[in-house]
């Protein structure tokens, strides 16, 4: 059996540093696609001769075309524009969506048994894009968000409380955007709800440094978004596939009718493994929490039907 591949459309700061995970973490030749001339090829090269240094063997290739693309296992799209100082995830839509309908559609002919895991943003809105275009079944197109936004309210939890990021699981449901919903009661320290460890307003101070989350680091850099965090989250999740390992993170899936939801992509937790999207778990959830999911549901409705599909 040859090696798995995972190709990473998008060779700026996302996909260039997924790369860089994947080929680190040998989970498969990549391939590295941008429309820029000479960007992928570039950025490909300087990680192959990465190797010898860091002692890895995979094979990174880079190009401005598809063919190389065929038969991926995985493909990652982070194609598209990231965020500017005021700007919005939703205030990308019109120009991302034409970028995303025709990678997807690229990716889709030369790798129909692929997963496609969505980075580009407006989140839930782009992924629900390239399950449209692509026709794959729901198990097959996911997005990457979830993953991300508990990284960063584990990483405050940390910093709060002084202790190790590897101790501190959370669950956020809901739209990548700032009507996210972080569930205080779920996340915990070592199985300890953050609850009993924390004062409410500590709790509400850093679930609300989550939902801008994004931004923070946005009016930091002044020109684009985050990328470390995104890109480590999207290649776990392609990890969690190539090597078939049930992981349960919390992902953008398409539902019907888990809480209680229809023809959405939303965040969920979800069983990641070699078929892709294979469960989605239902918590149980208090009368508020519903509520905000619901608040939150209706804002990823309105972008999607923005769409005009
Ligand atoms: N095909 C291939 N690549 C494209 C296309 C296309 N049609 N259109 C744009 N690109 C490439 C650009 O050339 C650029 O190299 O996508 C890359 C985007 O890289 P950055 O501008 O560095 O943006 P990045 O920070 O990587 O964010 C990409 O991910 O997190 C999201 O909100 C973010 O939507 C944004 C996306």
């Amino acid at each position: 059996m040859g090696s798995k591949k995972i190709t990473i459309v998008g060779a700026g700061n996302v996909g260039a540093t997924a790369a860089h995970w994947a080929a680190e973490k040998e989970i498969g030749d990549v391939v590295l696609v941008d429309i820029v001339d000479g960007v992928p090829q570039g950025k490909a090269l300087d990680l192959s001769e990465t190797g010898p240094v860091e002692g890895f063997d995979t094979r990174v290739i880079g190009t401005n075309g598809y063919e190389e693309t065929a038969d991926s296992d995985v493909v990652i799209i982070t194609s598209g524009f990231p965020r500017q100082p005021g700007m919005s995830r939703e205030d990308l839509l019109e120009k991302n969506k034409e970028v995303v309908r025709s990678v997807t559609t690229e990716v889709a002919k030369r790798s129909p048994h692929c997963a496609i895991i969505m980075v580009t943003n407006p989140l839930d809105t782009m992924v629900y894009l390239a399950k449209t275009v692509s026709g794959f079944p729901k198990n097959r197109v996911m997005g990457m968000a979830g993953i991300l936004d508990t990284a960063r309210l584990r990483t405050f939890i940390a910093m709060e409380l002084d202790v190790s990021v590897e101790d501190i699981q959370a669950l956020i449901l809901g739209g990548h955007g700032d009507d996210m919903v972080p569930i205080p009661r779920y996340c915990t320290v070592a199985g300890v709800p953050i609850t009993q460890l924390m004062t409410k307003e500590k709790i509400d101070q850093i679930v609300e440094r989550t939902r801008k989350g994004g931004g923070e680091i946005v009016s930091l850099l002044k020109r684009g978004s985050a990328f470390y965090a995104p890109s480590a989250s999207a290649v776990q999740m392609a990890e969690a596939i190539l090597k078939n390992k049930k992981r349960v993170l919390p992902c953008a899936a398409y539902l019907e009718g888990e809480y209680g939801l229809n023809d959405i992509y939303f965040g969920v937790p979800v069983k990641l493994g070699s078929d892709g999207v294979e469960a989605v778990i239902e918590v149980e959830l208090t009368d508020e929490e519903r509520a905000a999911v619901k608040k939150s549901a209706e804002g990823v409705e309105k972008s999607i039907a923005e769409l005009k599909l």
